[in-house]
């Protein structure tokens, strides 16, 4: 087997003092270690004029290399084509989605800039593994500079059916684009259904019995293959990191704030597509239709704030400071506050800690590739005394966890009942709801996704044996 080479905008590069790195970066870091591999991505600067050259760093086995970005094309790369066009765009949310031809160039030719930088450092035998949309186009521009290579691209977000997909005015191009790679995994057998309709109704190609679909790139009829590998987290890792934060001094202060009093507890980045509106109020309905549950319950929302140069984001920031101090407002006491809302990051290791003490997790996301904080939650929770998930439908985790109770998070009322169930469940069905979770996460790891995709990239015939002309 050949090196690994692990491509994404964002590179965990090592540095002194940083938190620990989350379960996904851990597991790519293991295959690349096995591999003697390499991570490339952004560097996260940018420069007036970036150097062609990527800086390069080896540590712990693993050799990094990353590039800056041009001033000039950072806002239409990141800001707006990736973030303001497919970020809305593939979680469903057309209102939220805005183009701009200048944008969609500038995501063009930062695509370019990686390939370029990245082609003098590949070896022949590599295989090139390529992550989220931020890079869609990248193997069509190392095919384009002769990359011969297997290159494979993870989907970290959900990927929607055509009849979504064909608002994007280069949705053809994105599915042409999609054909350089020779393998194209997404998270769940829903987002591959949505994958494959736009294969079909996009450009006309359905795909072969094993699960390939074969269309042309620059002149050659290429095959690329279509699955679904869910990503999972270190589960045995994550409950030790939580067991032992449970005794750590914030968690620890938590549980003293407490009193006798109940916790349930929702942790993200400050996203639209996270629903925190609806489970803020989702909360607040629990409080106004269930009010045996008034100072006997307290909400904490971690909200980490995240891409504040899209105005979207500002606004949600808005939106959602106003409905924490409105439900405050209408059902706090002198001495209870319902929902403790911290705009801003809180260390992994100390989040796990507040999972193990939470009676439940809320995790209502309105569309989501995956979701970890789901998988975290219920990795933490004290097998004697497990709290209790509740998960949004619309969160590719609800494909595996049936143990969860399921709810829409368009629901309101629905929320409030799932949360007077989660805080009313005997400990039986806790455990028995807890217990088959974890069978399921201690199979599906993030070392196991890796490991999975790799192996079905690595399978599939070399690109040159694979040409096929038409
Ligand atoms: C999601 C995306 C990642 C992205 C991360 C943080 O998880 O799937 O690709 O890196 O959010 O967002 P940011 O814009 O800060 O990189």
């Amino acid at each position: 087997m050949g090196r690994v080479v692990v491509v994404s905008n964002r590179v965990a590069v090592p540095r002194r003092g940083e938190p620990t790195a989350g379960g996904l970066a851990v597991a790519l870091k293991d295959v690349l270690k096995a591999s003697g591999g390499l991570w490339f991505g952004w560097s996260g600067e940018t420069r007036k004029e970036p150097s062609p050259e990527a800086k390069q760093l080896r540590s712990g086995g693993i050799d990094y290399a990353t590039i800056d970005i041009a001033d000039a094309d950072h806002q239409g790369f990141y800001a707006g084509y990736s973030n303001n066009t497919l970020w809305p765009l593939f979680h469903f949310r057309l209102g939220l989605m805005e183009y701009d031809r200048g944008e969609a160039a500038a995501y063009r030719r930062v695509n370019r800039q990686f390939a370029q930088a990245l082609m003098p450092l590949l070896g022949p035998k590599d295989t090139i593994w390529i992550h989220d949309y931020q890079l869609i186009p990248m193997a069509a521009e190392l095919r384009a500079l002769g990359a011969k290579q297997r290159i494979g691209f993870f989907l970290h977000i959900p990927f929607p059916p055509f009849a979504v997909l064909s608002a994007l005015p280069d949705a053809e191009q994105v599915l042409k684009d999609l054909l350089a790679y020779d393998l194209v995994g997404v998270q769940t057998k829903h987002d591959l259904g949505g994958l494959i309709n736009c294969f079909q109704e996009g450009l006309g190609l359905s795909p072969d019995a094993t699960g390939g679909v074969r269309g042309e790139v620059a002149g050659t009829m290429r095959r690329t293959q279509l699955s679904a590998h869910a990503i999972g987290i270190d589960t045995r890792g994550f409950a030790t990191i939580a067991r032992k934060a449970a005794y750590g001094p914030d968690t620890q202060r938590l549980v003293a704030s407490m009193g006798d009093r109940s916790l349930i507890v929702g942790a993200e980045r400050l996203d639209y597509t996270k629903g925190l509106p609806h489970r803020m109020r989702g909360f607040a309905a629990l409080l106004a239709h269930f009010p045996e549950h008034l100072n006997r319950v307290t909400y904490l929302q971690v909200a980490a704030r995240s891409r504040n140069e899209v105005a979207s984001y500002r606004n949600l920031r808005r939106e959602l400071d106003q409905l924490a101090g409105r439900i405050n407002g209408d059902y706090a006491e002198f001495d209870w506050t319902p929902v403790r809302y911290v705009a801003r990051a809180v260390a992994r290791d100390t989040l796990a800690g507040f999972y193990r003490v939470a009676r439940v997790g809320l995790v209502t996301p309105l569309r989501d590739g995956m979701n970890l904080v789901a998988k975290e939650y219920v990795a933490a929770q004290d097998p004697e005394d497990p709290g209790v998930l509740i998960l949004s439908q619309f969160a590719g985790a609800a494909e595996s966890m049936e143990g969860a109770l399921i709810v829409n998070p368009l629901d309101a009322v629905a929320m409030a009942e799932q949360l007077d169930r989660a805080l009313r469940m005997p400990l039986d069905e806790r455990k028995e709801r807890w217990e088959s979770m974890m069978r399921g996460l201690e199979e599906q790891t993030a070392t196991r996704w890796a490991e999975s995709f790799l192996a079905e990239l690595e399978e599939l015939p070399l690109p040159e044996q694979n040409l096929l002309w038409a």
